[in-house]
């Protein structure tokens, strides 16, 4: 089974992301191969590694570099500045939030720490999640185990080609008891590339009065994402990924006001960590119960001493370019070369060779995870997808990587080799990458 993947130029003009963007902007209507110039791509290497880290655009670069060397030494006042006010508003649009629920933070994993250790947590509370998070998500919660003696339970998900997004609630409720107050999960998982049923899991939370904590560190970039209509109080998102902002940078989403068709439930308490602005004396007016804010937690979470303002001028203006493209056609590409990777894969090393869901589209991600050894017993064999993802970058300047994860009933842990495709791969690149693959298998078989 073969997936076309065209060179589609916008085939729609408008984008949830604010309207129909200028109808002058030659991005909008730029081929894929034209917009694969406008990115500092390493010459003949192929990158499908995005999930760990992108390819910036040289504006993007520009933009970091200017801005360092504008602020370099000088005696203006840096704090204003790094608060990123008409940054956090633009890039709050473009996911359908307000300023005061955004924040430009480090990465991912600052995010998610942030928020973790800010959540009303005491002895006995519990909190579920799942053993498919990224170290950062499990962590912290272990740091709050240790230090508040709260309860975790870490589920394991399904993984394989049927996973259906039923399963994967139905296991989630299972969990919930009397003394749940947290559900934390991936909005797409690193080591499967499962796209979880966010707005599913968010609906079930909100059944039991549950706060929602999602990762969503593979988000942005790549899904034309709503947060807010998602239905969560918490996102976390990584800025160099998908986004292909600089590193060290991340968006943290915190559900400011109420909005009742989305999420009807009153904002969690919640302690913002790390914060210049969080008053030095007596308490934060009491949170708001209506679609108006009470007060700016975005600001009390962004002012925090001083900031890169170049990596947060950088990380806008790679978000100003996506939203010129338009979130909605760079997802379309990566989604449909995401399919044509499954379906190669599955020709190739053969359907069952998938970790990552195939059937249930809504679980479906551009990031696919399997494994292509034919004896079942190498899916445990570290050595062997250390050795193929080292050659497949030594010998063919492919970067792919491996992952590794649990599987419920499987006392082994779990290897998987992962690519990650984007609006700058194209399908010969994935073809280029699975013929290497198979070629690298026979040998280490
Ligand atoms: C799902 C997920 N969460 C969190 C992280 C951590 O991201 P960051 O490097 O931005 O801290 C990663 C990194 O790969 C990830 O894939």
């Amino acid at each position: 089974m073969r997936v076309s993947v065209t060179d589609d130029p916008a085939t729609t003009t408008t984008s949830r992301t604010g309207g129909p963007p200028a109808p002058a902007d030659p991005l909008r209507t730029a081929s894929f191969a034209e917009l694969r110039s406008l990115f500092a791509m390493e010459p003949d290497a192929v990158h499908l590694n995005t999930g760990t880290i992108g390819v910036m655009p040289y504006e993007v670069l520009d933009v970091n570099d200017r801005v360092t060397r504008e602020w370099n030494g000088g005696l203006r006042n840096v704090y204003p500045p790094g608060m990123y006010p008409e940054h956090r508003a633009a890039i709050g649009r473009a996911f359908g939030v307000d300023q005061d629920e955004m924040v430009i933070c480090h990465n991912a994993t600052e995010g998610v720490a942030r928020v973790i250790n800010g959540l009303d947590l005491h002895e006995g509370d519990e909190v579920v999640t799942t053993s498919h998070e990224c170290y950062s998500v499990l962590s912290n919660f272990n740091l709050l185990r240790n230090r508040h003696r709260i309860t975790l339970t870490v589920l394991t998900p399904p993984v394989g080609p049927d996973v259906t997004a039923e399963e994967i609630v139905d296991l989630f409720a299972r969990a919930i008891t009397p003394r749940t107050k947290v559900l934390a999960f991936a909005a797409v998982t690193l080591f499967t590339g499962t796209r979880m049923p966010v707005r599913q899991l968010c609906d079930l939370a909100q059944r039991h009065g549950l706060t929602t904590v999602v990762d969503g560190a593979l988000l942005p970039g790549l899904f034309d994402t709503d947060l807010r209509a998602l239905g969560p109080d918490f996102v976390t998102c990584s800025g160099s990924k998908f986004q292909c902002g600089p590193l060290g940078t991340g968006l943290l989403y915190v559900r400011n006001k109420v909005h009742p068709e989305h999420n009807p439930l009153p904002l969690p308490t919640f302690w913002p960590v790390i914060s210049t602005w969080y008053p030095m004396m007596g308490a934060p007016p009491p949170r708001t119960t209506t679609r108006v804010e009470s007060y700016n937690m975005g600001d009390y979470l962004q002012s925090a001493g001083s900031a890169s303002i170049a990596r947060g001028a950088a990380l806008a203006k790679a978000c100003e370019l996506w939203d010129r493209i338009g979130r909605d056609r760079i997802e379309r590409h990566a989604v449909a070369l995401g399919d044509h990777t499954r379906a190669r894969i599955a020709e190739r090393f053969g359907v069952e060779s998938l970790y990552s869901p195939l059937t249930d589209g809504r679980l479906t991600a551009p990031v696919v995870a399997f494994n292509p050894f034919p004896d079942p017993s190498d899916g445990w064999n570290i050595t062997k997808f250390a050795r193929l993802v080292d050659e497949l970058e030594n010998r063919h300047r492919i970067w792919t990587r491996w992952t590794e994860f649990d599987i419920a009933g499987s006392p082994h842990q779990h290897y998987a080799a992962r690519i990650c495709t984007h609006l700058y791969n194209t399908a010969d690149e994935v073809d280029q990458a699975v013929d290497a693959i198979a070629d690298l298998v026979r040998e280490l078989s």
